[in-house]
Formats: structure tokens, C-alpha cells, sequence
């Protein structure tokens, strides 16, 4: 397969990494047990997925004028990430004014002169392919890097998505008949029904717009849905909600209706832009906790109810310039590895062709930079990192269930490095202590070993271990509205002042507890490196698979691969 020229291996650190992927299991085919996905085997498969648009108007996969499929693919898996969204739209395959196209009509058709060189020069190979055989190919490729794929059915009409009055919103806006859809689905489900790696098909992106209602969407969607199951009853059939993807809550008084069983997700969308403003003009703890009630209410209910719900897009803008998303990052974090949830992050792409009328525009969402040659910002692609490996679920009850403390802004986790009486530093998950928590006792004991636990030492000092645990500084209590910060009461007779929240140093890793930020009613403030999330696991702890965790980001030599 695509390393195994031993020398190419080695001159390519990612490439490196890439073959290690590959002596990996194949991908599985996925199926459905309760709220989680899983294998052949029962054991769960947690989606850690980004997504790459190929729905815009070139209607290829983005970055290939920048890089080689292939590459572009190895960093996908390099990075982590062990699944693609991979977006296209109906009209590439139904209508014949777009997918009798090849790439380098389609890109000649736009103008996009520079993209179409770029093209020539990193996939020569693709230039004179079809669109479809293009898609093809992308696909193979993440195959080839045991990269699973959800086809996801972005739009009709190729373009920059989404808007309420675009034709694409809705089953009978201009763009969106619902036969064509249908037959769309028909078309790429069947195509790809041999294809190992695509593992699930998501069948409408954020439906939306005047025309949408509850009952067409049940009309539609399971029609969608028995379409591909029909052609293709290997894959995962994803259904996604009303009002941009925010809003499932309808199937609570009536679900779907299907003739199959234990293929079948949901997605939702949670983006901070989603509330609006709310998380930069409120108090960051009460905006936590009331916008994570809300997506509870519209979508992540029905984990509860037994039915996966994939958090299919999500992201921020990753020069962290933007205090809303900032603040929602943190509380975003924090649920996704509370109910380890399978996700797929928007996005991968540095750039695109043409979105908007604009040549080249730079996507400050996307994990790679422009040049896709590397990541935009490693320290925002390492907090989503923490996320990618599954914490719990059918086939991993590796260890007896135990408390991490997560600290979701760093994507670190609270451990010792060295014996007490050394701090505690934030490091990898991976290499996380085992906690137990009890909200009755409040106390935060080491599980494993001499039982010491959790003590506050007093205002910007490091927090301790102790084997002296029934006092005030010992006593953990979870308050404000969001839960995520772990404050004692200190008192002057145990040397304390006030109430104190876990925090971070001034160095970045050491923990400490300082006066609580901002709990409420303060807007202005940012309480979120005070914010740790208990989160439970049964995951092996601290082996060194933690090496292989770190290995993409140090191996990364981004100058020594060649444009
Ligand atoms: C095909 O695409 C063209 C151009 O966007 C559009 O005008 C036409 O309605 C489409 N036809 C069908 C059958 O979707
Ligand atoms: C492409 O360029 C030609 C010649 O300059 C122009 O007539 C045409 O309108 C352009 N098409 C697009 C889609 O920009
Ligand atoms: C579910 O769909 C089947 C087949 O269309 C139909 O016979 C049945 O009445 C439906 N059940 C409900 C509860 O709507
Ligand atoms: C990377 O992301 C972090 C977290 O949002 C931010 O603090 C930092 O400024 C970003 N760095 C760059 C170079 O964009």
C-alpha cells in the first residue's frame, strides 16, 4: 500500500506514522449497541473524525492543489484521527450539467487557474479523472491509511454551505427535490457499498429554512435512510436534526420509524456561534451550564434514550482570537469527554479553492494552516487530541471505573509526575492518575496504592496529596451553575482564605487552587482555567501507549516534505 517503500517510510515522519497505522486492524464495519457505536466484536468504536469538504463548487476534496492525497490522508491519520466527514453534494451525482465533469474541466469552468496547477503538480494522477472518480480516490487513500469514512450529503447544489434561503435547505426548496435526493443517496450508497472504510453515510446536512417541519422530516428522513440501507446495509445511516442540526428534540414524543435496526445515528451541530453571543456577553460558568442544557434538551438526550448521537460538527477559530468561541471551547470540551462522545471536528481544511467568491480563503477553523503542510495551532490540535481516544463503552472495561480530572481548555489531565510530596502537574490523559470521588465524602483519593488524597494548601499554592483527608482543605465540593470548578472551603483555622478552586500556575502544568473566578454574575471575566471536569473511565492507566498518543506531534517534521 502506499508505504511500503521502506525508504519513503523513513525520509517521511508522517508517512512514518502512517505505516504504523496501517499494520493496525482493518477498519471495522460499524453497528449500533445502545448509545454507542461498535465493531463485529460488540466492542465500541468511538468515532474521532474531522471533517473535509469536497461540496463546494470545484467538487473535489479540498487542499489537493496544496498537497498529495496521499499526504493529506497520512496527516489525517498522523493527527489522530481515525474517521472523515467527508461532504459532497447531490448534484454530483444526479445531474449530469456537474458530474459529467473532470477535475480539470470543473476547476477550468471557475477560473481557478492556480488551484488547477496546484493540482497538476501534487495529483497529477487526478487531473483527468471524473469528479465521482476524483471522490474516489480520496476515499481510497484514507482507506489506504485505515481512515474510516462518512459520506455526508452536504448540500445539492455545489457551493459554500449553509444558509436559511440558499435552495438547499429544506425537502422542497429549489435545489432539494426529494426524489433527486433520494436517488442521490441510491447512487453513492451503491457505489460505495464495497468499499471497506466508508462505514456510514449521513444523509442531509443541517436541514433548515421556511419550509422546515417535524413531519416532513419523518416523511423524508426514513425514506432517505431505507434508501441506503437498502443499497448498502453495512453502513451506518446518520440522520441529523432540524434548525441547522440543533435540534432533534422532536423525536422524544415520536421516534423514527425504520425497518432496521442497529444501524442507525443521530447528529448534532454545536458551534459557539450557535448561542449567538451568549458566551462572551454572559457569565462563562451560567452560559456553560445553561447552553449545555439546552443541547441536552435538543439532542444529547437521546443517548439516554439508546440511540448514538455523533457531535458531528464542532470547532473553533484556532488563533483564539475569539472570546466566544473561546469561552464555549472549554464547556464544549468538558461534555464531549463527560459523555464520551464520538465527534467529528469542523475541520481539517487550511483552505479552500474558492468559498464565498473568495480564491484561496484561509479557514481559521481548520487544523491545517494554509499551506496544509502543517498544523495551524498544535497546542489547539493537541486539546481536541485528548479527546480522540474512548474512555469507556462495551469492550473496554480495561480497569475499574475511576475519576479523571480533565482539564478540558489544555485538553490535559491532573497527574503526579514524580512520588509525593511533588506537585501535581497537568500532563498527558493518557497518563492520568486513577481518582475516586464520592460527593457524599468530597474527598478526591488517589484509587490505587497508599490512599492519599487531594489537598488545597492555601491561596496560589500547589495543590498536595495527603494521607490526612476528613479537614476543610481535603473537602471538594463542584460549584457554580457549570459544575466545573473543584473548590474547598478553606477556613482560617486550616490555614486557608475563603473558598479556593483548582487552577493552573503561573507555569501553565502545575496545579494549584486560587480564589474562585468568577463563579457568576461577572461577564467579563474568564473563569476557564479553574475549569476541571470529573470525568469517568475505565481505560487502562498511565501505560506507554501514551507514546504513541504523543508521537504524531514530536515525529512531525513538517520542513524536511517536500511541496
Ligand atoms: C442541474 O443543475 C443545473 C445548474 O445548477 C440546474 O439549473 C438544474 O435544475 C439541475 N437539474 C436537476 C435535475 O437537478
Ligand atoms: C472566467 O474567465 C472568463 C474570461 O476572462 C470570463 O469570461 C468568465 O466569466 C469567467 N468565469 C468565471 C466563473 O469567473
Ligand atoms: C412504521 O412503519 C410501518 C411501515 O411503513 C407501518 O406499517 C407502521 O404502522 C409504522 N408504525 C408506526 C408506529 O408509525
Ligand atoms: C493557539 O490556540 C491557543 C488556544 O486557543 C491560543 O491561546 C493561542 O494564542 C493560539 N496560537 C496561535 C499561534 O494561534
Amino acid at each position: 500500500m502506499g508505504c511500503s517503500p521502506l525508504a519513503a517510510c523513513l525520509a517521511l515522519a508522517v508517512a512514518f506514522l502512517a505505516c504504523r497505522h496501517e499494520r493496525a486492524a482493518a477498519v471495522p464495519t460499524l453497528s449500533t449497541a445502545s448509545r454507542w457505536v461498535v465493531d463485529e466484536g460488540g466492542s465500541r468504536v468511538k468515532l474521532a473524525c474531522v471533517n473535509w469538504p469536497s461540496h463546494l463548487e470545484p467538487m473535489l476534496a479540498e487542499g489537493l492543489g496544496k498537497q498529495p492525497v496521499g499526504a493529506i490522508a497520512g496527516d489525517v491519520a498522523a493527527m489522530g484521527f481515525n474517521c472523515v466527514r467527508l461532504t459532497w453534494p447531490t448534484f454530483l451525482v444526479t445531474n449530469a450539467s456537474y458530474s459529467s465533469l473532470t477535475v480539470a474541466q470543473s476547476f477550468q469552468r471557475l477560473n481557478l487557474t492556480e488551484s488547477l496547477a496546484g493540482i497538476r503538480v501534487n495529483n497529477p494522477g487526478l487531473v483527468d479523472l471524473k469528479l465521482i472518480d476524483a471522490f474516489k480516490a480520496v476515499v481510497g487513500s484514507l482507506g489506504e491509511h485505515n481512515v474510516m469514512v462518512i459520506l455526508d450529503n452536504h448540500l445539492s447544489k455545489p457551493g459554500w454551505c449553509c444558509s436559511n434561503t440558499d435552495g438547499n435547505g429544506f425537502f422542497g426548496d429549489t435545489y432539494f427535490d426529494p426524489d433527486v435526493w433520494v436517488d442521490g443517496l441510491t447512487k453513492m450508497a451503491t457505489m460505495f457499498a464495497g468499499v471497506p472504510n466508508v462505514v456510514g453515510m449521513s444523509l442531509r446536512n443541517e436541514l433548515r429554512g421556511a419550509r422546515q417541519n417535524a413531519n416532513d422530516w419523518y416523511r423524508y428522513m426514513q425514506r432517505g435512510a431505507e434508501a441506503v440501507h437498502a443499497a448498502n446495509p453495512r453502513v451506518l445511516v446518520i440522520l441529523s436534526g432540524l434548525s441547522f442540526d440543533n435540534d432533534l428534540a422532536f423525536l422524544n414524543s415520536r421516534p423514527v420509524n425504520l425497518s432496521f435496526t442497529g444501524k442507525v445515528a443521530f447528529e448534532v451541530h454545536w458551534y459557539s456561534f450557535s448561542n449567538s453571543q451568549e458566551w462572551s456577553t454572559g457569565n462563562a460558568n451560567q452560559a456553560c451550564a445553561r447552553i449545555t442544557a439546552s443541547v441536552t434538551r435538543r439532542a444529547l438526550y437521546l443517548l439516554d434514550k439508546g440511540w448514538p448521537v455523533i457531535l458531528s460538527e464542532f470547532g473553533v477559530d484556532n488563533r483564539g482570537v475569539n472570546a466566544n468561541d473561546n469561552r464555549y471551547y472549554g464547556c464544549a470540551a468538558a461534555v464531549a469527554a463527560d459523555l464520551d462522545l464520538d465527534w467529528a471536528l469542523w475541520a481539517l481544511q487550511g483552505s479552500y479553492y474558492l468559498r464565498e467568491g473568495v480564491l484561496g480563503l484561509d479557514e481559521v477553523y481548520g487544523v491545517l494552516d494554509w499551506t496544509w503542510r502543517k498544523p495551524r495551532n498544535a497546542t489547539a490540535l493537541r486539546r481536541v487530541q485528548a479527546l480522540q481516544r474512548p474512555l469507556r463503552g462495551p469492550g473496554l472495561a480495561e480497569a475499574a471505573p475511576y475519576t479523571v480530572l480533565f482539564h478540558p481548555v489544555s485538553g490535559m489531565c491532573v497527574l503526579r509526575r514524580s512520588p509525593a510530596p511533588q506537585p501535581l502537574e497537568l500532563g498527558p490523559c493518557d497518563e492520568t492518575e486513577a481518582w475516586a470521588y464520592s460527593a457524599q465524602q468530597q474527598q478526591l483519593v488517589l484509587r490505587d496504592g497508599a490512599p492519599l488524597c487531594l489537598r488545597a494548601e492555601g491561596a496560589g499554592k500547589p495543590a498536595g496529596l495527603g494521607a490526612s483527608c476528613g479537614d476543610a482543605m481535603a473537602r471538594w465540593r463542584l460549584v457554580s451553575d457549570s459544575k466545573l470548578h473543584v473548590a474547598v472551603n478553606a477556613t482560617s483555622s486550616s490555614g486557608g482564605d475563603g473558598v479556593l478552586c483548582l487552577d493552573v500556575g503561573a507555569d501553565g502544568r502545575t496545579v494549584v487552587t486560587n480564589p474562585c473566578r468568577c463563579l457568576s454574575a461577572d461577564n467579563s471575566c474568564d473563569p476557564e482555567s479553574q475549569w476541571f471536569k470529573l470525568v469517568s473511565s475505565t481505560r487502562t492507566v498511565a501505560t506507554k501507549q501514551t507514546m504513541l498518543a504523543q508521537l504524531p506531534l514530536k515525529l512531525k517534521n513538517w520542513k524536511i516534505r517536500s511541496f
